[in-house]
C-alpha cells in the first residue's frame, strides 16, 4: 500500500511526499446509536483504514488525489470553502475550512489519498479521511492539538459541513484507538477508559452486507431527531439533560409521557442499550466472554425491533450467527441500514464459519458478503518510511 502511494505521489507531483499518516476505522462492539444521547460507548480501532501522503507547495494551492476516487480537486488558499456535489474530498476540505476559520495559517498542500476501508460500509471511512487530515494537518504545521480535540473538531465537520448529526463516538475511537484495547467512552462527560480486549480463544470477525446504501444521512438525522423529541417529553418530569441520563427504571415510570409509540421505543432502545454497556464492560473487565456475546445478541435485537435500524441482510446474518455453536455473540455495527455485523467465534472455528456464513448469504440475499477477521489496533499516526 505505502509504496504504491509513494510511487504515485511521485509520478503525480513530480516530487517526493515529505509525510505519509494513516488513520484506521472503528468497529463498535456495544452502544449503538447512543453517542448522540450522552451514552456510554465502546468501539475499537481496526487495522484497515486511509492513508495520506503529503508535501507543502509554494503556489498556495491545495491539491486534493486520490487513489480509489477519480474526482480530484485544485483549489486556491482562500479565507473559507463550502462543501461542492458529493465528491470524497469534501471531508478533507471540511477539515482544512475548519482550521483556516479557527485562525490556524496552512500552506499549499499536494496530497494523496488512499484507503483500504470499503467506503460507506459503517467502519468509518469518513471518520477516518476527517481525523487523518485534522492529524497531518497538526503534525505539519505543529499546531499542538490534543487528539480528543483533534477528534470534536473532525466530529464539528461531519455535523456542520457535511451536514451529518453523528455523535463522537467514531472520531473518537478512530483518533484514540489502542491495540488490544476496547474504548469505553462516555459521550456525555468524555471520559474513558481503556479496557483490554483480549478475546481469548476467540476472534472479531467483521461481516460487510455490501448492501448498497442509500439515504443513510437522512435516516439516521431522522433517528437523531425522534430521540430529541422524546427527550422533551420526558422533561416535564424529569430533570435531565440526555436520554441516557435516564435509568431504565426511571423510564418504566414515565414512558407514558412519550405518548407516540414510535418515539417511545426509540427511547427504550436507548436507555436499555446504555445499561448494557455497562454490563458489557464489566463482561470484558472479568474476562466473561459469553456474557459478552450475549449482550451483543441483545443489543442487535433492540436495535432491529426498536430502534429499527437494521435490515434483512444484517439480521441474516445475525439469525445465522445465533444458530452457529462457535459464535458466542454477533451484532450490526455503526449506524446499520446494512454495512457491517461483527461476530465473536472461536478461533478455531473462523474458516468453517466464513464458509457457511457466506454460502448462506449468498442464498438469502442473492450476493457474497465480505468476511475478515480483525482485531483491536492503534488509532491515527504518521508512517516512517
Ligand atoms: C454512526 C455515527 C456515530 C454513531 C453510530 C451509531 O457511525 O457516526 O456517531 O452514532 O452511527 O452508534
Amino acid at each position: 500500500m505505502n509504496s504504491e502511494l509513494i510511487e504515485e505521489f511521485r509520478n503525480r507531483f513530480q516530487k517526493e511526499p515529505e509525510h505519509v499518516f494513516f488513520c484506521p476505522g472503528r468497529v463498535n462492539l456495544i452502544g449503538e446509536h447512543i453517542d448522540y444521547n450522552g451514552g456510554g460507548v465502546m468501539p475499537c480501532a481496526i487495522s484497515r483504514g486511509t492513508f495520506l501522503a503529503v508535501s507543502k507547495n509554494i503556489d498556495k494551492r491545495f491539491r486534493f488525489q486520490c487513489l480509489d476516487f477519480p474526482e480530484t480537486a485544485d483549489l486556491h488558499l482562500q479565507e473559507s470553502y463550502s462543501k461542492t456535489g458529493k465528491q470524497w474530498f469534501n471531508y478533507p476540505l471540511g477539515v482544512m475550512n475548519h482550521f483556516i476559520q479557527s485562525g490556524y495559517n496552512l500552506s499549499g498542500l499536494d496530497m494523496l489519498f488512499s484507503g483500504n476501508l470499503p467506503v460507506g460500509a459503517g467502519l468509518s471511512s469518513s471518520a477516518s479521511i476527517e481525523v487523518l487530515t485534522a492529524f497531518a494537518l497538526n503534525e505539519l504545521y505543529q499546531f499542538n492539538i490534543s487528539l480528543i480535540d483533534l477528534a470534536l473538531l473532525s466530529k464539528k465537520v461531519e455535523n456542520e459541513f457535511m451536514g451529518v448529526n453523528c455523535g463522537i463516538m467514531d472520531q473518537f475511537a478512530v483518533a484514540m484507538g489502542k491495540k488490544e484495547k476496547a474504548i469505553l467512552l462516555d459521550c456525555d462527560t468524555m471520559d474513558y477508559e481503556y479496557i483490554p480486549f483480549e478475546t481469548a480463544g476467540y476472534s472479531l470477525v467483521i461481516i460487510n452486507t455490501n448492501k448498497k446504501r442509500e439515504l443513510v444521512g437522512s435516516k439516521y438525522n431522522e433517528r437523531f431527531a425522534e430521540c430529541g423529541a422524546a427527550l422533551r417529553l420526558l422533561k416535564q418530569k424529569l430533570n435531565v439533560e440526555n436520554l441516557c441520563a435516564v435509568t431504565p427504571a426511571e423510564f418504566e415510570m414515565n414512558r407514558h409521557l412519550v405518548t407516540d409509540p414510535v418515539l417511545q421505543k426509540r427511547a427504550l432502545h436507548v436507555v436499555n442499550e446504555n445499561a448494557r454497556v455497562k454490563d458489557a464492560a464489566i463482561a470484558l473487565q472479568t474476562a466473561d466472554m459469553e456474557t459478552f456475546g450475549k449482550l451483543m445478541f441483545t443489543s442487535h435485537q433492540s436495535l432491529k425491533e426498536l430502534y429499527e435500524v437494521t435490515g434483512k441482510e444484517l439480521d441474516t446474518i445475525i439469525e445465522f450467527c445465533k444458530n452457529y455453536a462457535d459464535c458466542i455473540g454477533a451484532r450490526m455495527t455503526g449506524a446499520g441500514f446494512g454495512g457491517c455485523a461483527i461476530a465473536l467465534v472461536k478461533k478455531k472455528s473462523v474458516a468453517d464459519f466464513t464458509a457457511r456464513l457466506s454460502r448462506h448469504y449468498q442464498d438469502e440475499i442473492g450476493y457474497s458478503p465480505e468476511i475478515v477477521a480483525s482485531h483491536a489496533e492503534d488509532g491515527a499516526k504518521e508512517i516512517r518510511f
